[in-house]
């Protein structure tokens, strides 16, 4: 993994540069995936990984301007919403951004394509009828953001939130300010047709603060926005009988939108998820 000096060296010597940033972010998928779509346009391009501890995140970002484009991995994507200068109407909505875009004039755009791809992988992979569904998100955090919006835009019925903490479930649910995003009510007999795990308990290697218990009688799709290793681990203290798939597509689906906007061309994203599933022993 490059230094951010190393980068900037590069981005000074007139190659444009890619990147995500996060904390912690050192096992991201995302540079195996970008290259994997310029490897279909038989273009070149360069894809670093930065981690940028929480206290050096504002410094930092002043010095990537030359940049063409960052994605945002936790905990980012809610303050990203607040340092850019300009955002999509996706990114206004969820009050999220997973997707910069730099411009010559140093001008920023954040975007939110966590919502999009997800939707794109549920209804492409998981083959999933959306309109009209009950969903339960497990998180209240950026990626449950951006989630919640790509929810309501393909048209589920109502958006119920589970979360560690309360005040930030009653943050989400103020946001969007919506008749049918409301929080988990433990005793009521709830009856959701998905469920989407959207904690970052996996990527920080710790275990699950949320009683699962309901789980046991629930018959829909589980959706874990992880994959590969913390997907496995919580997958392992899940009810067996679960109808369980893990985030491989979303995270290739919300990544494909974003190389679109930084070089106008759409990748085949199906290619690129039946190559990863084989090495992630992900459903396809
Ligand atoms: P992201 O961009 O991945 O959403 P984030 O904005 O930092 O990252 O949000 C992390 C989410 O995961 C939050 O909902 C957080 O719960 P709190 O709001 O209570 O902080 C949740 N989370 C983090 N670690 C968790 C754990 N071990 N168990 C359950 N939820 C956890």
């Amino acid at each position: 993994m490059p230094n951010i000096q190393q980068a900037m060296v590069l981005q000074d010597h007139g190659f444009k540069s890619f990147a995500v940033i996060g904390f912690p972010i050192q096992h991201s998928l995302s540079p195996t995936i970008h290259q994997a779509f310029a490897k279909q346009f038989q273009t070149s391009i360069r894809y670093e990984v930065l981690s940028i501890e929480p206290a050096a995140f504002e410094k930092t970002l002043s010095q990537l301007k030359n940049f063409g484009g960052l994605n945002i991995s936790l905990p980012y994507k809610i303050p990203m919403y607040h340092w850019v200068s300009k955002l999509t109407a996706r990114a206004k909505f969820s009050k999220s951004v997973n997707s910069v875009t730099f411009f010559a004039d140093g001008t920023t755009l954040g975007d939110n394509t966590d919502g999009a791809g997800l939707i794109s992988d549920l209804q492409h992979r998981v083959r999933l009828h959306l309109s009209g569904a009950n969903v339960l998100i497990l998180g209240a955090g950026g990626a449950a953001r951006g989630i919640t919006a790509g929810l309501l835009d393909a048209g589920v019925a109502q958006i119920r939130i589970l979360n560690r903490t309360s005040e930030h479930v009653l943050q989400l649910c103020q946001q969007f300010n919506q008749p049918n995003i409301l929080a988990f009510d433990p005793y009521s007999d709830h009856q959701f047709d998905l469920i989407i795990h959207a904690t970052s308990a996996g990527v920080l290697n710790a275990p699950l603060a949320l009683d699962l218990k309901f789980l046991e009688n629930f018959k829909g799709c589980f959706y874990d926005i992880n994959y590969g290793e913390g997907a496995a681990k919580l997958k392992s203290c899940l009810p067996r009988h679960l109808n369980y798939v893990d985030g491989l597509g979303m995270l290739v689906e919300q990544a494909a939108l974003s190389y679109q906007s930084w070089h106008s061309v759409m990748p085949n994203t199906a290619i690129v998820i039946k190559a990863l599933a084989k090495s992630f022993n992900s459903r396809y």
